[in-house]
């Protein structure tokens, strides 16, 4: 099978695992930080394109917050049906564990398609959507607003300075100062 069509089976199967998921961590962050990799990609030719879209897309079907899975068993059961030389499917693993913080503790990846897809799925924090992300997760999980507010401060206005690409890093510093305004006017809003 073609990579393309591959690449169109794993968006749809994130859409079938993710079916009822709404908190931010569902099949529409999965194609946002598809395209995320897709625009980041043009920027580094030298980054394989089929490991690394195949990793943006199934960078969250072995999430520990949404499923009970071990070593990457949905991605490696979704892969397996396809005729890709186990060394791909390894790469694939591979560059979905260094895109997770709980996996990864943070720590920089060392390949190019780990840095893509790393800084895809963090932009996806950023910005309005990474607003609206923050306050329907923190909506699920029982956060009040100003719990949510907390977690820009904690976490996503250091974003910014951790992405590894350059073409992130001029999407994040909008995204980031969007954000700061956003911040200003709740405060003022809220009178702090
Ligand atoms: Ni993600």
């Amino acid at each position: 099978m073609l990579q393309d069509e591959i690449i169109q089976q794993a968006m749809k199967y994130t859409e079938r695992l993710f079916a009822g998921n709404s908190d931010g961590h569902d099949a529409l962050h999965t194609l946002r930080v598809y395209k995320n990799a897709q625009l980041i990609l043009e920027s580094y030719p030298e980054a394989d394109r089929f490991v690394t879209l195949s990793a943006a897309l199934l960078h969250d079907v072995d999430d520990h917050k949404l499923f009970k899975t071990e070593n990457n068993a949905n991605a490696r059961a979704f892969l397996r049906e396809y005729e890709l030389p186990d060394e791909t499917i390894e790469r694939i693993c591979d560059t979905i564990n260094v895109v997770s913080f709980s996996k990864n503790k943070g720590r920089t990846p060392e390949t190019s398609e780990g840095k893509i897809v790393q800084d895809a799925d963090r932009l996806d924090a950023l910005g309005a959507i990474g607003i609206a992300r923050t306050f329907a997760y923190g909506g699920k999980v029982g956060r009040s607003l100003d719990e949510s507010i907390q977690h820009f401060y904690d976490k996503l206005l250091l974003l910014k300075d951790q992405m590894n690409t350059d073409a992130a890093k001029l999407i994040a510093a909008r995204r980031h100062s969007f954000m700061t305004d956003f911040l200003r006017e709740y405060d003022q809003e809220t009178g702090k």
